[in-house]
């Protein structure tokens, strides 16, 4: 499996202090942000947009390379990703994860959605390669992972995406408990595909990093249990260091 990578969720940051509780996480050894943007409608939740991310962007060096140090993953939970693409790559944006369901959904195919939006999760993958990301795909826990494999499976490397987000909750909130019903869909993606970036991202913490590092992730996120901590440095490498079987 690809190394261990720690992506705090700053969804558990105080937001009144954000630019600073960013650079202190990856100072206490965070490997990536995870940048959580929802939209009020793909999720009953709203956070914020590229102003916010371009803001804070400032407050972490960019990183050096592909999957490095100070990379943004923003996790998109919004109804219409493709729109979105521009602005957050040029907010400061490394790594764009969408929503499987929202690159489908009925929104997507609304009569509201002018044609130009509407989307397959194909072509927006190669759409956010054109724009100089890497791309990401998410999963809620009702979708089957099988919906997966047309994207993983594609000839076309452009097609294909660079991370995998099992979510392990309900999208939306902050400190939910972790469901460890959706292991399974880890198993299976590692057992395909040895060298994927899988994600996995809802109740992570010390009491439940071991299932999840058994069954392959390698892409840990974590809010309430890094940013709740006392000392989040110890529980950033516990979390790093949990051993796959
Ligand atoms: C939930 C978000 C998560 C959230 C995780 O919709 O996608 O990233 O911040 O929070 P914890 O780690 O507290 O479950
Ligand atoms: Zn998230």
């Amino acid at each position: 499996a690809p190394k261990a990578i720690v992506a705090p969720s700053i969804l558990s940051a105080d937001f009144a202090n954000l630019g600073e509780e960013c650079r202190k996480t990856i100072a206490q050894g965070a490997d990536w942000l995870h940048v959580d943007i929802m939209d009020g409608h793909f999720v009953p939740n709203l956070t914020f947009g590229p102003p916010v991310v371009g803001m804070i962007r400032s407050h972490v060096d960019k990183p050096t390379e592909n999957y490095g140090k100070g990379t943004f993953d923003c996790h998109m939970m919004i109804a219409e990703p493709k729109k979105w693409v521009k602005n957050f790559k040029k907010a400061g944006c490394d790594l764009y994860c969408f929503h499987y369901e929202a690159a489908n959904s009925s929104a997507a195919e609304s009569p509201e959605t002018t044609s130009e939006l509407r989307t397959s999760p194909r072509e927006l993958i190669r759409y956010i390669h054109d724009n100089g990301m890497l791309a990401g795909i998410a999963i809620k826990p009702a979708t089957k992972v099988d919906v997966l494999w047309d994207v993983l499976d594609s000839p076309h490397a452009k097609e294909r995406p660079d991370m995998v987000l099992v979510m392990t909750v309900e999208p939306g909130f902050g400190g939910q408990k972790f469901m460890a019903s959706e292991l399974p869909k880890v198993q299976e993606l590692r057992k395909r595909y040895p060298d994927l970036n899988i994600e996995v991202d809802g109740g992570l913490g010390p009491g439940t990093i071991d299932q999840a590092a058994d069954a392959g992730a390698n892409v840990i996120v974590a809010g309430s249990a890094v940013f709740g901590a006392k000392d989040p440095a110890e529980v950033i490498s516990l979390l790093r260091e949990a051993p796959p079987d």
